[in-house]
């Protein structure tokens, strides 16, 4: 708030110039052979000075968004939606909430999520909710559809996002990425907040045992990022390399940095993180009374995910219902047909 415009300062300067000025006019009058151009350039620069006071310094409307959803330490998680996630049945938006009701420890998260809509339906569905929202510019571009994977336009939204999130980086702010196909289960914050000294933590398809090892092959769907130097020279980076990048998606790019070793040279703190804790279709957690969050990766279309994150809703019911029943097998009902069906068309 102590951006906020203070009003009279400027006004009080400016009413001094326009003074000064019209008396230096006046003056100048009576001296015809002062050069004539003089006045105008003058004039301009008086009422540039005007202007730039006028205008006052509110906080522009991401600043405001992330500030609204922001945590005491300047955190704030980030998901992205367009139409496609808004609509039919059972939007996905509306599952990936419900994840938030149900998990433990997560429904006051939704304070601090901030739902950016690339396109008009998604940003009005996200105010209807009452949630913090963000209505993303995207050069004249609306996406409305949902992007099969790797079409043109799914790839453009990947570039917009890591654009996006290298612009909250710059301003400060720590950021818990999820996609809106992840069900946060649990709180994850206590398995993300170990060690100051790491940058940033990065979901994976398939954990291999070794939380440091770079040989992952990592999900940009879920991850957690500290705002420094040195993760906004990688969001730089990465977002550099788009143009060569063509018919690659964001992720690619990414997985091709760390090979050259970019995290290493930029200094960069990366850990991987379990997938008995940060879960997805592609590697189940073998413990509901651990995980954190189920990612639905490995699938192709939203229908098929939003089928089988049902199915997960469910399930994840049955287990709290059933906590304290040491019989009670806390595995996964599905082996979620409808995304592995997804990939046959
Ligand atoms: C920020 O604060 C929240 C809420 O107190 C806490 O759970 C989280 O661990 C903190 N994040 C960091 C990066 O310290
Ligand atoms: C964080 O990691 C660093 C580097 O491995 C280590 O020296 C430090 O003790 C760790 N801090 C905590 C609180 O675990
Ligand atoms: C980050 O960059 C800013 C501006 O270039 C500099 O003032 C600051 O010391 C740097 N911080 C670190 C930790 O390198
Ligand atoms: C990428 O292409 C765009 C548009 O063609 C251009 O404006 C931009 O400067 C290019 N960026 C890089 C890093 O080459
Ligand atoms: C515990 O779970 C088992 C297996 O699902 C079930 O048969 C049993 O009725 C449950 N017991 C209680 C007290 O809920």
């Amino acid at each position: 708030m102590d951006q906020s415009m203070k009003p009279g300062t400027p006004l009080a300067l400016c009413t001094l110039l326009l003074i000064s000025l019209l008396l230096i006019y006046l003056l100048s009058e009576k001296n015809p052979s002062e050069s004539i151009t003089a006045k105008p350039s003058l004039t301009t620069l008086s009422c540039f000075v005007c202007l730039q006071h006028k205008t006052p310094t509110y906080r522009d409307e991401l600043e405001a968004a992330l500030e609204g959803a922001s945590m005491a330490n300047k955190t704030v998680i980030i998901t992205i939606v367009n139409r496609a996630y808004t609509e039919g049945d059972k939007p996905m938006l509306d599952i990936f909430l419900d994840g938030f009701w149900l998990g433990e420890d997560t429904r006051q998260l939704t304070n601090h999520l901030l739902i950016v809509a690339v396109d008009k339906t998604a940003y009005e569905r996200c105010k209807f909710l009452r949630l913090h929202c963000y209505k993303l510019k995207t050069d004249g571009e609306d996406f409305v559809d949902e992007k099969t994977f790797m079409s043109e336009d799914f790839i453009k939204m990947m570039w917009l996002r890591t654009r996006f999130l290298g612009d909250v980086l710059r301003r400060g702010y720590n950021i818990v990425f999820t996609d809106t196909d992840v069900l946060w289960l649990r709180n994850p914050f206590p398995r993300l907040t170990l060690n100051e000294t790491i940058d940033l933590q990065l979901s994976v398809d398939q954990f291999n045992g070794d939380q440091w090892s770079q040989r992952h092959a990592i999900n940009t769907g879920f991850y957690m990022i500290k705002s420094n130097n040195k993760t906004i020279a990688l969001f730089d980076e990465w977002y550099g390399q788009r143009n060569s990048s063509t018919g690659k998606k964001e992720q690619d790019v990414l997985v091709e940095l760390m090979w050259k070793r970019v995290f290493k040279r930029l200094r960069l703190r990366v850990r991987f993180l379990d997938t008995n804790y940060f879960s997805g279709f592609c590697e189940n957690s073998r413990d509901a009374n651990v995980v954190s969050t189920v990612h639905a990766n490995c699938c192709r279309s939203i229908r098929a995910k939003v089928t089988d994150l049902t199915t997960v809703i469910h399930d994840w019911k049955r287990f709290k219902d059933s906590s304290g029943n040491k019989t009670m097998e806390s595995r996964w009902s599905s082996n979620h047909l409808a995304c592995q069906n997804s990939w046959i068309s």
